[in-house]
């Protein structure tokens, strides 16, 4: 592609949550509070699977894997939307917005593919319950997990590669308060009709498509319990809820920003503050206020802190 004399844009300008210096710190206070609790919501669940020998199974390895994911993911733009909920001038460097693009698509396919092992743990439990602990072991999750790192690589990296080299030298102002492929594909100077539909193909179908494959698979799995009987059909109904839940309010939003042209829509900053800041605090929620397990397990670790403080 041809740059031609037009030198490329140094830095992009965020037109940020609220240009209003009241709705500003308003909206700090609110995301502060968001983001410290998932911060210490998923640290809680981290600290509890590691201390509570019980939770020492595939299930319980993958919520924590799960949890790191999250606090790594809001940590790609918590900080700065904060930052710059408190200056008036918002901006970003070019390679930090790409950069920013990166961590977050990478990421974002982690808990994606994450979510999808953990689907899968569940799977063999329940249809295969017998030869479960050989199927899942410690090997085989070691290596999904793996697998789930390198697909978001792969799929970060492609949507890098597509955007880099396209020329950014007029416009750079986003209407957003975050870099991502749909604000940033607009300010390029070329017709970017045909790159818009492989992105839109590459995340909207993809996400869309895997959502279904998730939500069909969980129906099965209930559809399988419904022989299961008494303590165990429970749990796993509980926890198989749990999962659907935390999907539902993964996809639903991301599939809303991407399956669709890349127009700003009025709702797009609400939905985006959903995904970006929101999502990573739901598997805290779900898990510490929903779980049972995880509920007796986390009272236990408090009363072990409490007695070894007398
Ligand atoms: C992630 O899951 C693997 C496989 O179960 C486990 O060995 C590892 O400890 C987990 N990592 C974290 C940080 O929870």
């Amino acid at each position: 592609m041809e740059l031609g004399n037009h030198t490329r844009v140094k830095e992009f300008l965020f037109l940020g949550l609220s240009q209003s210096p009241k709705l500003s710190i308003v909206l700090f206070i609110l995301l502060y509070l968001v983001y410290v609790t998932t911060l210490l919501g998923n640290l809680l669940i981290m600290v509890t699977v590691t201390c509570e020998s019980r939770l020492h199974m595939p299930m319980y390895f993958l919520l924590r894997n799960l949890s790191v994911v999250d606090i790594c993911f809001s940590s790609i733009t918590a900080p700065k939307v904060l930052l710059d909920l408190l200056v008036k001038k918002k901006t970003i460097s070019f390679n930090g917005c790409m950069t920013q693009i990166f961590f977050f698509h990478f990421l974002g396919g982690v808990d994606i593919f994450t979510l999808s092992v953990m689907a899968y743990d569940r799977y063999l439990a329940i249809s295969k319950p017998l030869h479960y602990v050989t199927l899942m072991s410690k090997g085989r999750c070691f290596g999904l997990l793996v697998a789930s790192w390198v697909g978001g690589f792969i799929h970060s990296i492609v949507q890098i590669s597509l955007l880099l080299p396209l020329p950014f030298s007029g416009p750079n102002v986003i209407d957003g308060f975050y870099c991502d492929v749909p604000q940033v594909l607009k300010l390029a100077n070329t017709d970017t009709f045909t790159l818009e539909l492989l992105m839109i193909s590459n995340n909207g179908l993809v996400t869309t498509l895997w959502f279904f494959l998730l939500i069909v698979s969980y129906t099965v799995i209930m559809v399988m319990l419904r022989s299961h009987t008494g303590e165990g059909k429970r749990k796993a109904i509980s926890t198989c809820s749990s999962h659907i839940t935390v999907i539902t309010l993964h996809f639903v939003p991301c599939i809303y920003v991407y399956a669709r042209p890349f127009t700003p829509l009025p709702s797009d900053k609400a939905i985006s503050v959903t995904f970006t800041v929101i999502s990573p605090l739901l598997n805290p929620m779900i898990y510490t206020l929903r779980n049972q397990e995880m509920k007796s397990a986390m009272r236990r670790l408090q009363r072990r802190l409490v007695s070894s403080e007398r």
